[in-house]
């Protein structure tokens, strides 16, 4: 969590940092803060909440300087307060860390005893003062030192006060770009803030550190051997990184969706086959797989739970869907005949890396959907397939969801060829009716007006229930999440045909239920469910295919959208669900794409 961003050329710092800040701070914006260098000086300029709070302090002080680092701030050890920002100091460094420091307290402790005092609360705040206790001269020295001791995760940007000409980085377990310029030279958390600059970065391992000057980059590998690292070329384009004509991310990444699923369906298929080259598994790897775990977390797991009953239904294997957060603890019985399949959109979230490591040890295959090239998730499993839904900004997931599922649904059409579970026909009419998707998604679009007066009629409720079964279940799941993540509402996703077990009795007159019907199979038992709040005094408002809008009954509001087979349909369900979602926040007056306590990419356990 956290964005660090860092700058050495002839221009400015203080404005490049800033505005590289801004393209990170989805990554936290509990506070910010900015330290640069002038006459071998530190300065340093701090503040409390979003970044426009630290452009404002900004606009009064008058920081010089060609060379700086800055940070964007998700709190995990300390209040989100001013003293608890970064960067940290001590009297020779400036510190500017993404990660977690686990043994902190032991080193406080012992730094303690050595009378070193410190401010804030953070774990951070240890590594300016090792640094300290370590520097004799030699910052390569000191950040060998220091890093041998710490324990856990991190992405540093280091300046020291006595080098005018150069910046250090360091990392372990949290992603750290250099992007190369010319005369000036970057750091950052993710290539967002570089592209306005360059397209040229160099990607830090874990155990690496660098020393940038403006002309040169030396990068060291864990022993501080000196190593020839690859310039890659970054393949996004910088107006991936702009709102455009939108008020939010959120909305115009919901717009780009027909053309993002086009592209990635695209990546996967030919012909009317599902196809991903240079796929390291085999025919027999496949035949051979006793059972399949899809692996994520939040929307991502939603994406694998939906996706669980279609390998059932036509790859003919047991599938799991597992939040990654409780398989890396929960001593699943995994071995070489599994097939772990890890989602995620940033490819950084840490519970989904470790369980992506876990399963990797224990033998599994492994492939992995991400939308972040050259990430972790992506570089450590067996095989990875790269969703195209370009950045995405907004904390709520919406394209890459969607990208997300239209390939994990190719990926089970490819098994389930592999392993003679479905026929060749199905599986061409699938891959074809894929091909419809985006134009059936505009359609929905179409339906924005639509959507807002419904949230204009439900804008002030306080609680609502997603009811689906099966795969609509999962879609539920996505569309309660969706809608309390950014505008506050106390939303549940809950299976039809659990209700009557026990929640049944928090409906009460006027309690709102969505409906989620995507297909015929089980229509009549979601509507029988349905009726059962009804008479129960809910407000039910359902969504389903215009097909089966006639067959429905009776309900305050029926929502629909273009039909689709229902192998692919919940890629059409979850669209209303989430420009509904977008236009309740908005009615609310909420930040919908930076909602309060979150952030885009959970890097922390
Ligand atoms: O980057 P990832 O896909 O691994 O992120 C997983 C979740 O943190 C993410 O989907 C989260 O639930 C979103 N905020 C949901 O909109």
């Amino acid at each position: 969590m956290c964005g660090i961003i860092g700058y050495i050329g002839k221009s400015e710092a203080t404005g490049i940092l800033l505005q590289g800040l801004k393209n990170l701070e989805y990554r936290g914006y509990d506070s910010g803060g900015i330290a640069v260098l002038n006459r071998n000086k530190l300065q340093v300029v701090k503040a409390k909440g979003e970044i426009k709070c630290l452009e404002e302090k900004l606009g009064k002080s008058n920081l010089k300087g060609s060379l700086g680092i800055g940070h964007t701030r998700w709190a995990t050890h300390g209040k989100a307060n001013e003293i608890n920002a970064h960067p940290h100091c001590s009297k020779h460094f400036a510190v500017v860390h993404n990660g977690i420091i686990e043994n902190y307290k032991e080193i406080k402790e012992s730094l303690a005893m050595s009378g070193i005092t410190f401010e804030s609360e953070t774990d951070t705040e240890v590594i300016p003062k090792l640094l300290e206790l370590n520097y004799s001269g030699d910052v390569l020295q000191a950040i060998r030192k220091t890093v041998k001791l710490l324990e856990g995760s991190y992405a540093l940007g280091i300046i020291c006060t006595d080098h005018m000409e150069s910046f250090y980085c360091t990392k372990k377990g949290s992603p750290l770009i250099i992007g190369i310029g010319e005369d000036e030279n970057f750091i950052a958390s993710d290539i967002n803030p570089l592209l306005h600059y360059t397209n040229n970065a160099v990607y830090m391992e874990d155990g690496e550190t660098a020393e940038i000057t403006a002309n040169h980059v030396a990068v060291f590998d864990s022993s501080f051997a000196e190593i020839k690292k690859e310039i890659k070329t970054i393949q996004l384009h910088k107006s991936a990184a702009d709102k455009g004509d939108f008020e939010h991310f959120m909305l115009k990444e919901i717009y780009e969706e027909p053309a993002v699923v086009k592209a990635s369906l695209h990546s996967v298929t030919d012909d009317g086959d599902a196809v991903f080259t240079d796929m390291p598994f085999g025919e027999a790897d496949f035949k051979n797989l006793s059972r399949i775990y899809i692996v994520g977390c939040g929307s991502a797991y939603h994406v694998g739970l939906i996706a669980k009953y279609n390998f059932e239904k036509v790859a003919k294997i047991p599938a799991f869907a597992e939040y990654a957060g409780e398989f890396r603890y929960a001593d699943t019985v995994i071995d070489e005949s599994c097939l772990v399949i890890i989602i995620s959109q940033s490819g950084e979230t840490a519970d989904s890396l470790a369980a992506l490591k876990q399963a990797k040890e224990m033998g599994a295959k492994t492939i992995s959907i991400v939308n972040v090239p050259e990430s972790s998730i992506a570089k450590m499993s067996h095989y990875n397939i790269l969703t195209l839904a370009g950045a995405e900004v907004a904390v709520a997931t919406t394209k890459a969801f969607s990208c997300q599922l239209c390939v994990l649904n190719m990926l089970c059409l490819y098994i389930a060829r592999q392993r003679n579970a479905c026929t060749e026909v199905f599986s061409e009419i699938a891959v074809n009716m894929s091909r419809l998707l985006p134009k059936k998604i505009e359609r929905v679009l179409l339906k924005a007006d639509e959507l807002k007066t419904l949230a204009k009629k439900i804008k002030d409720i306080d609680r609502c229930f997603f009811l689906g079964r099966n795969v609509d279940f999962g879609v539920s799941l996505e569309g309660a999440l969706k809608l309390k993540e950014i505008s506050y509402i106390d939303c549940v996703g809950y299976p039809a045909s659990e209700l009557k077990h026990g929640t049944i009795s928090l409906i009460e007159k006027d309690t709102v239920c969505f409906g989620l019907i995507s297909s015929n199979d089980l229509l009549s038992k979601t509507v029988s469910n349905l009726t059962e709040v009804t008479a129960r005094g809910a407000r039910v408002i359902v969504f389903a295919p215009e097909s089966l809008a006639e067959n429905l009954g009776q309900f305050e509001t029926v929502i629909t959208y273009p039909d689709s087979i229902p192998f692919l349909t919940p890629s059409i369900e979850v669209i209303p669900l989430q420009l509904l979602a977008y236009y309740v926040a908005y009615e609310r007056g909420l930040p919908i794409d930076k909602p309060r306590n979150l952030a885009k990419s959970v890097t922390v356990e």
